[in-house]
């Protein structure tokens, strides 16, 4: 784990983090305008805010799969912008679990191999993919399914499968793009469980959500609408 001095940097510090696609063309989208978000190690946060909103837009960024127009990103710490691919893609292997909007499982590999993924082949021997690949699957309730294919699951299935997926590496920073969209309400709840276990056990979750009442389950809830995040309670 981190040593002693890192307990007060926040886990995920942005500052004025701007996003715009297509800058200068016809199709240009500010996405996000001036982001200020702060997160400290072992909280549980929700974003909540319309379609469009730039919600994923922003989990993109703080999961370093995208970098911003502007403005910086602290993760750890560490200054993301000041990393080579090798350093940002150790630091999304090893600090941050993502569970994407719409799953993103791999339709030829079973639930195993999908959860087993971000291990890595060369780091961990079969048999060790193996049992922790079907631990993670059985800690979401899908140990009875780890040879299917993400067509052979249930779309609340699936979402279990990339939640596992996202857990293998027991990553401090769990990223999850409405993870319960898909879920009959009582699969909802255990994942929420699943992810206040999480938080208890000093883990950080940051969940998109579009229900109220998932969010409700959050430690802090920020609300984003036209690419402006205000943080709920403070002043709306
Ligand atoms: N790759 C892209 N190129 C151009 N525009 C984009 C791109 N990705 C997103 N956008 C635009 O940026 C804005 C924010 O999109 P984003 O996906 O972040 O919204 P969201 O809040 O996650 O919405 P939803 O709740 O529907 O998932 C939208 O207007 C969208 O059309
Ligand atoms: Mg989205």
């Amino acid at each position: 784990m981190s040593d002693a001095a890192s307990t007060s940097v926040p886990v995920i510090e942005t500052r004025a983090l701007r996003k715009v696609y297509a800058e200068g063309s016809e199709a240009e989208v500010i996405a996000l305008q001036g982001v200020d978000m702060r997160v400290d190690r072992g909280e549980f946060v929700a974003i909540m805010g319309p379609s469009g909103s730039g919600k994923s837009t922003l989990m993109n960024l703080i999961g370093c799969l995208d970098t911003p127009t502007s403005g910086t990103y602290h993760c750890d710490g560490v200054d993301v912008s000041t990393l080579d691919r090798e350093e940002l893609a150790a630091l999304r292997r090893d600090k941050i679990g993502f569970v994407f909007q719409g799953f993103n499982l791999l339709p030829r590999m079973s639930a195993e191999d999908n959860v087993a993924m971000p291990l890595g082949y060369a780091q961990v021997p079969p048999a060790e993919r193996s049992r922790l690949a079907i631990e993670a699957l059985e800690a979401v309730g899908l140990g009875g399914r780890t040879s299917h294919r993400p067509s052979e699951l249930s779309g609340g299935q699936q979402q279990r499968v990339a939640i596992a997926r996202a857990l293998i590496n027991q990553p401090p920073i769990l990223l999850a793009d409405e993870p319960t969209g898909a879920l009959d309400s009582k699969t909802g709840e255990e994942i929420l469980a699943l992810f206040k276990r999480l938080r208890d056990d000093g883990h950080t979750v940051i969940l998109i959500t579009h229900d109220a009442e998932v969010a409700a389950h959050a430690d802090r809830t920020y609300v984003m609408r036209d690419g402006e995040m205000h943080e709920e309670g403070g002043e709306a």
